[in-house]
């Protein structure tokens, strides 16, 4: 496996996309809703030469109902949906992540070359490498000086950020769901429990504000509270000047056929260019991010056969929601 690593400090962010264009095997593939090949570039080419016309013969029997689950999502959503998806041109096995939007009744479909995966390992491995140097510094320092309160927060907050960095990581290359029927309130308590700690932690205001429901979700408990932690950390991340008016709600509403979840805060907002991007992997416009927080929410919520949605106002604030849809009808 080719794993190459770069170090940030010696890229700026525009240098980090020219890099990444590079290396982007991009795979393009227009499909009609049956899964049929219409047209593909030249990349596509490689696989209508070996398996057919048919999107689900890329897949062995071991991986064609994930994709086609992945087709049914595409069609039920309005929004670009984002999967790894398995497919028998994978050398490495890593998977090639797709994104796949409806437009004039078909299927467009853009995938994503493992290389840009194996690239992601080298980054991760950069990246966790700060945090563990910082540990190993403040632990030295408090033993040197007795004085370890006053280093705790900081190692916590490390081995934190390290948490996120794998969860995500293994997320996007080998977990599954595993659903449980759960009731949105009782996993509203949970997230109102999970968001009030971290923004006691960081001196955020926090607030919440969640609609009775009797009805039912599928959910896998530890992933969307992986999407809500990647939202809480964006929001925090973005809150440019630290004060104490820095405020998040979480808001639960009840609607048509589901629930929906809000995160809203009242940072800095994204500007047009901003959102239009958002949920690309990689898409990052932070000097030490990743870009794959968002996609990672759209995907383990497309996986909920739920929608994700972002709003966002400059100087305002931005509300990102995502909806489950309930199990059985709404009553
Ligand atoms: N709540 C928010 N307020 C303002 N900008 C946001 C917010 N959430 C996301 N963004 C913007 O969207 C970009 C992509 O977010 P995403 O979570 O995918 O990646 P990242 O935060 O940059 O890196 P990573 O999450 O992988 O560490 C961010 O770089 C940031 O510019
Ligand atoms: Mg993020």
């Amino acid at each position: 496996m080719i794993t190459i690593i770069y170090r940030e400090s010696f890229l700026t962010v525009t240098e980090k996309e020219q890099f990444e264009e590079q290396l982007s095997l991009e795979i393009r593939f227009c499909i009609d809703l049956s899964g049929h090949i219409l047209e593909c570039n030249k990349k596509g080419q490689a696989f209508v030469e070996r398996f057919g016309h048919d999107f689900l013969k890329f897949f062995s029997d071991l991986y064609v109902d994930e994709a086609q689950n992945f087709l049914n999502a595409i069609k039920e959503s309005d929004d670009i949906v984002t999967a790894l998806l398995h497919d028998q041109l994978n050398e490495l096995g890593l998977g090639t992540l797709y994104n796949g939007f409806t437009k004039n009744g078909k299927i467009i479909l853009v995938g994503f070359h493992t290389q840009i995966l194996a690239r992601l390992t080298g980054e991760f491995v950069h990246e966790l490498r700060n945090p563990l140097t910082i540990i190993k510094g403040f632990l030295q320092l408090s033993n040197y000086t007795k004085e370890y309160e006053k280093y705790h927060p900081v190692i916590l907050s490390e081995i934190e950020r390290m948490h996120t960095i794998l969860d995500n990581f293994l997320t996007m290359s080998l977990r599954k769901c595993t659903y449980k029927k759960m009731n949105p309130n009782e996993l509203c308590k949970q997230l109102v429990a999970l968001l009030s700690a971290e923004c006691t932690v960081n001196h955020v205001a926090f607030d919440y504000d969640i609609a009775y429901t009797e009805n039912h979700c599928n959910v896998d408990l530890d992933k969307v509270k992986q999407v809500v932690i990647n939202l809480l950390r964006n929001a925090m991340e973005a809150f440019e000047i630290k004060n104490n008016e820095n405020k998040i709600i979480l808001r639960g509403s009840v609607e048509d056929r589901g629930y929906r979840f809000s995160l809203i805060d009242n940072g800095p907002g994204m500007d047009r260019e901003v959102l239009k991007r958002l949920g690309q992997p990689l898409y990052t416009t932070k000097s030490k991010g990743t870009g794959i927080g968002i996609s990672l929410c759209k995907k383990i919520i497309a996986e909920h056969r739920g929608t994700f949605c972002v709003s966002s106002v400059p100087r305002k604030g931005t509300t990102v929601s995502f909806y489950l849809p309930f199990v059985s009808p709404a009553v």
